[in-house]
């Protein structure tokens, strides 16, 4: 039985559920700690429903919704983003509330016909739009490709709370609290850069513009559709610096060494250039063997340092095929503003280093020394190569 649904605001109460069945947020990233699906229902003279949830938890989501609606009509439900992490319930709510206006702008309408058949009762927005729900009205600020190209946020004007969409949101269930003032932090913080280097990490350019947009608002909440709801005026602080640093590809001073080694040569490799960084002055210094470690983890390590270093086995005529998965998903993000190294061993034919490093050339990255080719066990000369790749690095980076 569902009782205490809390508020976030005044008459805005908070529906999300929380997943702690599913591994893989898009089938992608790794969901440890589970993830909460966040939805709101403002419940003013006229009702509004800020976004829905993932299919899986329909009849929970909808159970809050009824009672806190207790027979009232539900007027308005707003779509501020398509990914069916937040639509599923769209056909559900309509089923319920048959007569509710669906809010949303252009592109919103464009995918609700295509997944769901949805044409009718539409109510179409454009970017500074208010609709009036009472004393207060949800102001529209469009944010196309954070994190995707019908993205906008709702801004309550009376209650001054961000509805922001995936923007500020953070992999983690909601577990007893639901805001960043009732649970303790520090078992979120890593999880809120894992989320964006995962999730809106590729849309540096897009979430710049929409951080002049939020520039321009006076903010008590920022209410996300993942992660706790920002209340505490030093986290807001926090997390929109945090947004601003990463999403201009800002780092902090270390090295990143991600390597692929079947038998340890390539991984010995790395030990020596690692070794070399630390004497010469990088303290941060991160090594990941990518058969091991989920690349979910390796990019939220690397959307921090200002580094990284990659090596490879030759398998097969070509990359270790771990390294090159983890190669696509950085050029699929388009990683910037980076310092980057190449090193890697084989034993019969030896592609990999130069596949790395065309790699690393297609996408302009600024690579600060030849690569590293060693065939069998590391010997002198090479060991010198990773001694001097470290050197520069360190030079770099520091
Ligand atoms: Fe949580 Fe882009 O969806």
């Amino acid at each position: 039985m569902i009782k205490n649904i809390p508020t976030i605001a005044h008459q805005t109460y908070y529906v999300g559920v929380n997943d702690r069945e599913k591994h893989l947020f898009e089938n992608l990233w790794p969901l440890e700690s589970g993830i909460a699906y966040n939805s709101y229902l403002i419940n003013d003279k006229k009702t509004a429903l800020i976004d829905t949830v993932d299919s899986n938890a329909i009849d929970e989501f909808l159970q809050k919704i009824q009672m806190i609606l207790n027979g009232r009509p539900l007027d308005y439900l707003i779509i501020n983003h398509m990914e069916p992490d937040h639509c599923s319930g769209i056909t559900h709510i309509k089923r319920l509330y048959p007569n509710v206006e669906i809010v949303g702008n252009k592109k919103t309408f464009e995918f609700l016909n295509a997944f769901y058949g949805v044409t009718d009762n539409l109510y179409e927005v454009k970017e500074g739009d208010e609709l009036q729900l009472g004393d207060r009205s949800l102001k529209f600020i469009f944010a196309p490709m954070v994190h995707w190209p019908e993205v906008m946020m709702a801004y309550d004007t009376k209650e001054h709370t961000l509805f922001s969409a995936d923007a500020f949101g953070c992999f983690g269930t909601l577990d007893g609290g639901i805001t960043d003032e009732q649970l303790n932090m520090d078992y979120y913080w890593e999880d809120f850069i894992r989320y964006y280097s995962n999730v809106v990490g590729k849309f540096g350019g897009p979430v710049q513009k929409v951080l002049c947009k939020c520039a321009l608002l006076s903010i008590k909440t920022i209410a996300a559709t993942h992660g706790p709801i920002w209340k505490s005026a030093e986290n807001i602080k926090k997390i929109l610096g945090l947004y601003d640093k990463w999403s201009k590809y800002e780092t902090e001073p270390g090295v990143v060494i991600c390597f692929g080694s079947m038998y340890g040569r390539t991984e010995a490799m790395a030990e020596a250039i690692a070794r070399s960084l630390s004497e010469n002055g990088v303290k941060n210094i991160r090594i990941f063997d990518v058969s091991k470690t989920h690349a979910s983890y390796i990019i939220k390590e690397i959307f921090k340092y200002k580094g990284l270093i990659v090596g490879s086995s030759t398998y097969n005529s070509g990359l270790h095929p771990n390294v090159e998965s983890l190669m696509l998903k950085l050029k699929n993000m388009n990683i910037k503003n980076h310092y980057f190294g190449v090193f890697g061993s084989f034993s019969w034919s030896g592609e990999a280093t130069k596949n790395l490093y065309d790699i690393c050339q297609q996408m302009n990255w600024d690579i600060v020394a030849p690569a590293i080719k060693q065939k069998g066990a590391i010997d002198d000369l090479i060991h010198d190569e990773c001694v001097s790749l470290a050197e520069i690095m360190a030079k770099k980076v520091l």
